[in-house]
């Protein structure tokens, strides 16, 4: 076998994965259409494009009232204040995240209190989560991260239990079911993003799935700069211009003809990949819950044992890219967001609270594990290539794990040099 890559040897994969986002005369003909039609933004709310879009999103997902938006972070904080939860009420989030999720109810005016992750699933834990609760929590906020989703059985029951509202962050599940329930159709709130790395993408945009037409109707409100849209037309909100242009929603359009051809690709060879990762020493996988029925996902997330890859979860990561495989690092655990200390932010949450924002003795081992020691996170890419693409990242991962004792060496180095890798 070559040396690592990271180290002048042969890369196990030469060859690029399948590039994001897809596209080909289709998009540029339902572009080309609206700006022909003149009909280019988003008001009146919703255009002729949105509303189909948002129709055939529901319904792919399974259900849920549809409001369009423009990304998939104003879509929590839509779904909070119209759910009326707002100044100083907590909402609960996980520990890993991307920092959108705490910073949407931060926008409401709302105290994000993070919660410990599960660390079979890196998802949200749901004991730690009603131990939480205080009297002045409203909102629970899981996250379906990665491959994975939260455990929403727990979840839905801890809510009704102290009467929470539950908005779901769907960002990377797109197409993803719970005992065949479309992910975000189970709490009061489902949060779609359509960033341009997102599985379905408009460039820009957020779908948010309400459980009620009535919540519906005010979401819709408050994104159309608080115009009424509830049935009388009588109930204005405090509202700001979120509206996605009909541009965007036409790419949309067409991203959903391609959509279940592509979740399917990459749930079959997750599986094919799950094989072979099971076999390589110092692999943990993680949980794979027979409630989560369908799995499409935007990334994937498995654990390694640090100390058989060379000591530094960062460094298997640069050698897999070293590699040709499309890995990362994944996100910081959220109690060490720099963003939400008191002092570094000029929001007027954490300066009015400051006591929710004192990390300094706060400990999230599960996360912290995570985000620093064993996370391996892989691009939806990786799943885009056939049986091939799958072939090579295990070949990488095993070769890694081979050689861990030159990964070993070269961390070293990269350390007495200050480099970060
Ligand atoms: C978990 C999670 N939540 C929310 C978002 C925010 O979505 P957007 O970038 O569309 O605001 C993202 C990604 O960007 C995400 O990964």
């Amino acid at each position: 076998m070559s040396k690592l890559a990271l180290m002048g040897g042969a890369p196990v994969r030469s060859e690029p994965y399948p590039q994001w986002p897809v596209f080909d005369q289709r998009d540029i003909d339902a572009v080309t259409n609206v700006v022909k039609s003149g009909r280019w933004g988003g008001f009146p709310y919703p255009g002729p494009q949105s509303k189909e879009f948002i129709r055939r999103f529901a319904e792919m997902q399974g259900g849920g009232y549809p409001v369009l938006m423009v990304n998939g972070t104003v879509t929590m904080e839509v779904a909070l204040r119209a759910a009326n939860v707002g100044w100083g009420d907590e909402v609960l989030v996980p520990a890993m995240t991307f920092q959108a999720t705490a910073a949407a109810p931060m926008a409401a005016g709302a105290i994000p209190v993070i919660v410990d992750v599960d660390k079979e699933n890196y998802c949200m834990d749901p004991k730690k989560a009603e131990a939480a609760i205080t009297p002045r929590t409203k909102a629970i906020l899981p996250v379906h991260l990665g491959a994975q989703m939260a455990d929403m059985d727990a979840i839905l029951e801890i809510a009704e239990k102290h009467h929470l509202i539950v908005v779901e962050d769907c960002a990377h599940a797109h197409g993803a079911k719970w005992r065949g329930h479309g992910a975000g159709t189970l709490g009061h709130f489902g949060s779609f993003s359509l960033q341009s790395s997102k599985i379905l993408t408009t460039g820009e945009g957020g779908v948010l799935l309400c459980r009620t037409q009535e919540l519906a109707d005010r979401a819709a409100s408050i994104i159309d700069c608080g115009r009424p849209h509830d049935p009388e037309g009588k109930e204005f909100t405090m509202g700001a211009n979120y509206r996605m242009s009909e541009l965007h929603a036409a790419l949309g359009n067409v991203a959903l003809e391609r959509f279940p051809a592509q979740a399917k690709e990459r749930e079959e060879m997750l599986g094919y990949l799950e094989e072979s990762l099971s076999e390589i020493p110092g692999v943990r996988m993680l949980r794979r819950d027979p409630r989560h029925t369908t799995r499409s996902f935007y990334m994937y997330g498995f654990a390694i044992d640090p100390d058989q890859f060379g000591g530094e979860r960062l460094g298997v990561v640069a050698a897999l890219e070293a590699e040709g495989i499309p890995a990362e690092g994944g996100y910081e655990a959220m109690n060490r967001y720099s963003l939400f200390q008191p002092t570094n932010s000029r929001l007027a949450v954490p300066s009015a609270f400051p006591e929710h924002f004192d990390f300094s003795n706060v400990s999230m081992p599960e996360a912290e594990r995570g985000a620093e020691h064993d996370s391996i996170w892989l691009d939806e890419r990786v799943f885009r290539a056939g049986p091939k693409g799958i072939d090579d990242m295990a070949a990488a991962l095993r070769k890694v794990q081979d050689q861990h004792e030159d990964l070993a060496e070269w961390v070293k180095v990269q350390k007495a040099a200050g480099r970060r890798h």
